[in-house]
């Protein structure tokens, strides 16, 4: 997908957005419009100098600027120019007067001066939402849809950024690496890691998925940032047996598999929240007993799994001897 350029007339759209934001939330008071253009475009005396000027002055060993070159953002350049949609400016702000200096200065000591970054956008001093505004004038929802519900999201209303999770500078990848994603989720989310720890779990540990299978960090329209529009959902894009719509349902329990299962992990098999019978008699707590009191001997029934007889308990398609659903078969 490509992205137009930032021009500077655009921002006339994101202040009034930023203003919204701000208005949104009583909390905070209003900043004026002058700060806010200060705090996402940067220092408005300063000129754009391009990402090769940056570089050559006062980047030009960095690790920094050989990553960017080989990440998706560096590979960003525009066919009918040449010059690059995505520079260091334009996450940075503008940076003549970062580089203005160095032809004539020089330091105390005789050599040659250096960078003034403090002429740059102070990116980590920056309150969330202004942090997440610098790449959201690209990434809008139309350029980047997952983020469409970003907003409302868990993470947005609570000042979690962008640059909480994506760390642009660790090496060329933009996105955020599948194999340390569980990591970077636990420092945030230390009682998640201790329910994968827990007996039955979903394979994380194990590298064999992570919290994006389930989750949309970005935002969703269900609780708890979960993918898909019904928990059910969720869980049948890979547990395709349980997604029905079967002959005998099991009521409408299954609309919510948390409803008997902990998603991330239990000390009971099977992910399921507590054993069986009590699993099921918190809902069943008059099961069998007309049997019961015709056939004491039936008190056995509670010493086995429920599911040891019924066991399509997600539903069924066959009815049982008697022609009921009984989720025996
Ligand atoms: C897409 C946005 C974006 C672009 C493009 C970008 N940066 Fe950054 N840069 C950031 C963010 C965000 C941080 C702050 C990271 C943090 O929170 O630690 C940062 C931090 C830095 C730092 C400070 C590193 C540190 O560890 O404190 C330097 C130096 C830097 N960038 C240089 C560059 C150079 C040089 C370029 C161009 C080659 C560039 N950046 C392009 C977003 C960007
Ligand atoms: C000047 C515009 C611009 C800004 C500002 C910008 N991006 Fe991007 N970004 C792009 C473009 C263009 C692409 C490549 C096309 C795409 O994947 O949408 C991209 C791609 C990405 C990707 C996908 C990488 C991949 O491998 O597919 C991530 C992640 C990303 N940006 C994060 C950020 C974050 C975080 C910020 C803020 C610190 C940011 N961007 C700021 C333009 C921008
Ligand atoms: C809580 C952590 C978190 C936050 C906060 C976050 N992201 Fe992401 N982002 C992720 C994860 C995880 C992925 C999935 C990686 C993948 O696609 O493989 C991702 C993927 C992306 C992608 C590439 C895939 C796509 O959906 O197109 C872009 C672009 C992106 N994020 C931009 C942003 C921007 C812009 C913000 C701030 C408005 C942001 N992210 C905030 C965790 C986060
Ligand atoms: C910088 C800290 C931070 C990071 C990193 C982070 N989160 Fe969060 N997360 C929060 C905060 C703060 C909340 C809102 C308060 C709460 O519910 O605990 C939240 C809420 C959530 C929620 C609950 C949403 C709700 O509606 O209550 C989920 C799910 C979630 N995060 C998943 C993730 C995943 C997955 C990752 C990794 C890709 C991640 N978080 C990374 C801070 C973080
Ligand atoms: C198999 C799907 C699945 C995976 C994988 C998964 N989650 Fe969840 N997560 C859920 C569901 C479903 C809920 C809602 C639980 C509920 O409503 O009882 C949830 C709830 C949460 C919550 C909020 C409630 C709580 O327990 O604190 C957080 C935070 C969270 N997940 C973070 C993560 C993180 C971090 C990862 C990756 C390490 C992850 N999840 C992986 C399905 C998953
Ligand atoms: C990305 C694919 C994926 C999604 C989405 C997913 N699962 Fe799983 N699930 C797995 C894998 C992989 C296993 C492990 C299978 C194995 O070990 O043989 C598993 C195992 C299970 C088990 C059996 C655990 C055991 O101890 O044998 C249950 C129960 C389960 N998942 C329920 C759920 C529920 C509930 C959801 C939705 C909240 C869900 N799954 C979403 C992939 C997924
Ligand atoms: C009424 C309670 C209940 C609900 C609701 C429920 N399950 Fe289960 N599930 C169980 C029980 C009990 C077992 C263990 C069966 C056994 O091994 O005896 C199980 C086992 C599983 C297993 C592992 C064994 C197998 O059959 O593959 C998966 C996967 C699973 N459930 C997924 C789901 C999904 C997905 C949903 C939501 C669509 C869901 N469950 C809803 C009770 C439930
Ligand atoms: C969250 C509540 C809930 C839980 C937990 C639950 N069920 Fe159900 N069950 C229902 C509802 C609701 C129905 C459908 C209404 C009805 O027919 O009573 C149903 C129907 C049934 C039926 C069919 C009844 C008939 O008359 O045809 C059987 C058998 C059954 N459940 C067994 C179980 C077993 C075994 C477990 C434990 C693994 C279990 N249920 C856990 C709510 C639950
Ligand atoms: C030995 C096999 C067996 C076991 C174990 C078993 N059931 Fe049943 N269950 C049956 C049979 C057979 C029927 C049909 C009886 C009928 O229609 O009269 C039935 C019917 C039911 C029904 C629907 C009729 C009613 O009584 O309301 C429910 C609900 C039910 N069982 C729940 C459970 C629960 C909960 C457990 C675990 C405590 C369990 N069953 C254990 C064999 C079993």
């Amino acid at each position: 997908m490509r992205l137009p350029p930032v021009r500077p007339l655009s921002f006339g759209a994101i202040l009034l957005s930023a203003l919204l934001v701000a208005a949104c939330s009583n909390t905070r008071p209003l900043l004026p419009v002058a700060a806010y253009e200060k705090m996402i475009v940067g220092r408005v005396d300063a000129d754009y100098v391009g990402t090769d000027n940056c570089v050559s002055r006062c980047h030009s060993h960095d690790k920094i600027a050989d990553d960017f070159k080989h990440s998706v953002h560096g590979e960003q350049i525009t066919p009918e120019t040449g010059l690059p949609r995505v520079n260091c400016e334009s996450c940075h702000g503008p940076g003549s007067l970062a580089i203005a200096h160095l032809e004539t200065a020089t330091d105390r000591h005789g050599d040659k001066a250096k960078c003034d970054s403090s002429t740059l956008l102070d990116l980590k001093k920056l309150p969330a939402q202004a942090q997440s505004m610098i790449c959201l004038r690209c990434h809008s929802s139309a350029s980047t849809p997952s983020l469409a519900h970003w907003p409302t999201s868990a993470h947005a209303l609570h000042d979690v950024s962008c640059f909480a999770c994506h760390r642009l500078h660790d090496g060329p990848q933009q996105k955020v690496n599948h194999e340390k994603m569980a990591e970077l989720c636990y420092q945030c989310h230390p009682e998640v890691k201790t329910q994968f720890n827990l007996f039955s779990h979903h394979p994380v540990r194990e590298k064999k998925m992570d919290c994006f299978d389930c989750h949309n960090p970005h935002g969703s329209t269900q609780p708890m940032l979960l993918k898909g529009s019904t928990v059910r959902d969720t869980c049948t894009r890979c547990h395709m047996d349980k997604s029905g719509p079967f002959v005998f349902e099991h009521g409408d329990v299954t609309e919510d598999c948390t409803n008997c299962h902990s998603p991330h992990g239990s000390v009971t098999r099977r992910l399921l929240t507590i054993t069986m019978p009590y699993l099921c008699l918190q809902c069943h707590a008059g099961a069998h007993q007309r049997l019961l009191s015709q056939n004491p001997q039936e008190q056995a029934i509670f010493a086995q799994r429920c599911t040891d007889c019924h066991s399509m308990i997600h539903g069924s398609d066959t009815p049982d001897g008697l022609g009921k659903g009984t989720l025996r078969r």
